[in-house]
């Protein structure tokens, strides 16, 4: 018996060169470096120039993730794309990415999950991949998060930066007891009771604006912890995996302290985490893909390592994936 899966090839990132450290900040707000740092364990974050989009920054971590694959963009028949950020209302960035990358086959479409993108993105390209329908995606996350901010809030706006991550995935069909490869689990959640609490108070269809980017950061925080380690949980649960078969945690960077929150729940060592968002801030759908590349670079995550992906955000959604890299 064969299994089909979806195997990563690779990974590749993009960041803007403009760095905004948290002093920089402090002279537009009323803030300090001191309370940004040990509340949410954030030093800096990358803002995108002018001329930067969320579809030119996907584009350039789409084209790192292909080289680290070692493979042609004309072999790519699938590109999910997971945004809040669009560069327009439609067409849907990943079309811009497709043209940019000049892949003229395939499907090209955008994911919104918020925060929790990247891992709604890896699902469905997935279930696509596994159901023979696709042979090779690009599994991307890209944000601009700079341009949704009220810049005069000091409450949202020193959280969250800009940049882009993307995976290569493709089906590959395995022997059955050698089926521990590729993507293991992904596992979904939302409640949409909890939207007020982190949302951006415009839209096309209801003010014709783009709207700003509101949160009640301690409803956030009140929620986060329980459940990133309940949808951890149900992935273990789908795949007969433990906290100690883990290599490597990425969760979402959003804060420090409900990084070390989680991990300390679910019993997982300091050492076995990536962290990035010291240096990029909370980059929405962007932060894991951005934090798996940062990792896989600098050679800590191995070939076969067992990866832990997780992410909470607004809606909320959140959601968790085990990847055999
Ligand atoms: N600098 C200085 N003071 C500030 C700042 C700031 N940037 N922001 C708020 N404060 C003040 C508040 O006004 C308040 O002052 P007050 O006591 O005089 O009213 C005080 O600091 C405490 O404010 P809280 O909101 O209670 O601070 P808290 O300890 O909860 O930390 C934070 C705020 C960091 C936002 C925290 O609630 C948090 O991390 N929440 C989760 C938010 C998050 O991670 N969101 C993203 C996840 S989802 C996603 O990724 C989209």
């Amino acid at each position: 018996m064969k299994v089909r899966r979806s195997v990563a090839l690779g990974c590749g990132s993009y960041l803007p060169n403009l760095v905004l450290t948290n002093a920089e900040l402090a002279r537009k707000v009323d803030t300090s470096d001191e309370w940004i740092v040990q509340r949410t364990g954030i030093h800096e974050r990358r803002i995108a120039a002018r001329n930067e989009t969320t579809g030119t920054m996907a584009a350039q971590a789409a084209r790192a993730a292909l080289a680290h694959a070692r493979v042609d963009a004309q072999t790519i028949d699938l590109i999910v794309l997971a945004t809040s950020t669009p560069d327009n209302t439609f067409p849907a960035t990943a079309v811009s990415v497709q043209a940019d990358l000049g892949i003229n086959h395939g499907a090209a479409f955008d994911v919104q999950a918020v925060c929790s993108g990247f891992v709604y993105a890896l699902a469905t390209a997935d279930g696509l991949l596994r159901s023979g329908a696709f042979n090779r995606a690009l599994v991307i996350g890209s944000e601009t998060f700079s341009r949704l901010l009220d810049w005069t809030d000091r409450t949202t706006c020193v959280l969250f930066g800009d940049g882009a991550g993307a995976v290569v995935l493709e089906a590959q069909e395995l022997e059955e007891n050698r089926g521990d490869r590729g993507l293991l689990t992904v596992r979904l959640r939302s409640d949409g009771r909890h939207k007020s609490k982190l949302y951006v108070d415009g839209g096309p269809s209801s003010t014709g604006t783009v709207g700003h980017l509101r949160m009640e950061g301690r409803e956030v925080f009140k929620h986060a912890v329980a459940m990133i380690t309940d949808v951890v949980e149900d992935a273990f649960k789908a795949t007969g995996k433990t906290v100690a078969d883990v290599d490597w945690f990425i969760p979402h960077q959003a804060n420090k302290r409900i990084i070390d929150g989680s991990a300390r729940k679910l019993g997982i060592p300091a050492n076995k985490i990536v962290i990035t968002v010291d240096r990029h801030g909370n980059t929405s759908a962007a932060s894991i893909p951005l934090a798996l590349t940062d990792a896989v670079t600098d050679r800590r995550i191995k070939r076969g390592d067992l990866l832990l992906l997780e992410a909470m955000g607004g809606g909320f959604t959140w959601a968790a994936a085990l990847l055999r890299w």
